[in-house]
């Protein structure tokens, strides 16, 4: 038996062979709308689903089909699927596994839009949305009835970064006969990998870490075979038509061959800058899972190789005291997004998740003053530099 490729040489071989493709060692950009049939019959038989090709590019895409295979094999999932972004592979997944009367039981803690379409979307259907605070699983234990379809949740959660134990979870959610669906953004298959841990579907926004540069946006999900082709048919085709461009799955494809090298230095890069926030004395609060003193550093530790790089902190003086902090930065760029080289600060409260009313923020613990920090790949000397620079100086007193 042979040893099985390691991820990063997954990430850049994983069904490719150039001298299927005249030597081209970067796999082909396939601009095309439409597909030639060879003849009448053999349309005919595809539509039927009775010979394997491609039909229309709003289906399937030989350069989208390259990367379905790719987040396929390192989500350790046995089919993968492309998506014009992260809410496009969040709404086609839910389109396609819930039916009005059904119930899908969500974390307190969403990203904004995510959110919006639970709750001002999918609710207006007749499905129900049920929100727990899965960081205690009793609560979700709890909350299954007869009716729950789908388990939901973000590990690490956007933006507070409370983690979801996946494992404890997928249990409860398979013995009430409802399938887990996670949202692995924030983490990405080298940090944890969902499906191993029980998940049925696993998806990401591929505009953070995936694409990794800042330059697209775009959507994967992961999952079994059977289902993936529903969600294909279902969820992407008809119901959201929310298909990738293939010149973006050209770009993700690009970024995953570093995928492992850029995480483990923003991985690296993170700790230090939680370490060197968790010790100022004008920052009250930092949440980061590599932070012994984070309230679920079990958790993290037992299902991310690494804690990630996006850190959520309060300063003193709350919103104000964030606000400035945001604008006396002068290489920290002030931007939504997250993943890319560049560190990019935000206050979700006013921008990410200013889709939740001020009492639903507060309901979800999403608090006024938090600020989130995606940790980028400069030197983390500048990084320590600008944020130095910016927060308040300690007070002196008169004695010292
Ligand atoms: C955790 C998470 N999921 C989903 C999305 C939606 O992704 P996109 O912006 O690519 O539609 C985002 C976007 O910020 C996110 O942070």
């Amino acid at each position: 038996m042979t040893r099985p490729n390691g991820f990063a040489t997954r990430a850049i071989h994983h069904a490719y062979d150039p001298q299927d493709h005249e030597g081209a060692l970067t796999p082909p950009l396939h601009l095309t709308s439409t597909f030639a049939f060879e003849t009448a019959e053999a349309g005919g038989e595809m539509f039927a689903g009775e010979r394997a090709g491609h039909i229309y590019s709003r289906i399937s895409n030989p350069t989208c089909d390259l990367l379905e295979q790719r987040i396929a094999t390192l989500e350790g999932a046995e089919a993968g699927l492309a998506l014009a972004s992260g809410m496009g592979a969040v709404t086609a997944v839910l389109w396609t596994l819930l039916s009005p009367g059904d119930e899908v039981i969500v974390d307190k803690t969403l990203y904004g839009c995510t959110f919006a379409f639970m709750r001002h979307g999918l609710a207006k259907w007749g499905v129900t949305i049920t929100h727990v605070d899965m960081s205690d699983l009793d609560n979700l234990r709890q909350a299954v009835t007869s009716k729950t379809r789908v388990v939901y949740f973000e590990t690490p959660a956007n933006p507070n970064m409370r983690l979801v134990d996946i494992a404890a979870a997928a249990g409860i959610a398979h013995a009430a006969g409802a399938q887990l669906v996670v949202d692995n953004t924030y983490s990405t298959p080298y940090l944890t990998r969902p499906i191993e841990l029980g998940a049925d579907i696993v998806l990401h926004s591929a505009t953070k870490y995936l694409g990794g540069h800042g330059d697209v946006v775009a959507g994967l999900v992961a999952g079994r075979a059977e289902q993936i082709a529903e969600i294909r048919l279902v969820g992407m085709k008809d119901m959201t038509g929310a298909v990738m461009a293939p010149f973006n799955a050209m770009l993700i494809l690009r970024g995953l061959k570093t995928l492992n090298l850029r995480m483990d230095r923003h991985c690296a890069s993170a700790r230090v800058v939680a370490d060197y926030l968790a010790a100022h004395p004008a920052v009250r609060t930092v949440h980061f899972p590599g932070l012994k003193s984070f309230p679920q550093y079990d958790v993290a530790e037992r299902q991310m190789d690494q804690p990630g790089a996006m850190i959520a902190f309060e300063v003193d003086g709350g919103l104000p005291g964030g606000i400035a902090l945001m604008n006396g930065l002068q290489m920290i760029q002030r931007a939504v997004s997250l993943g890319d080289a560049e560190t990019l600060i935000q206050h979700p409260a006013s921008m990410t998740h200013s889709t939740y009313t001020p009492e639903e923020r507060a309901e979800h613990g999403i608090s006024d003053g938090l600020i989130r920090l995606s940790v980028g790949l400069e030197e983390v000397e500048d990084i320590l530099a600008d944020l130095e620079q910016a927060l308040p100086a300690p007070v002196q007193h008169a004695a010292e």
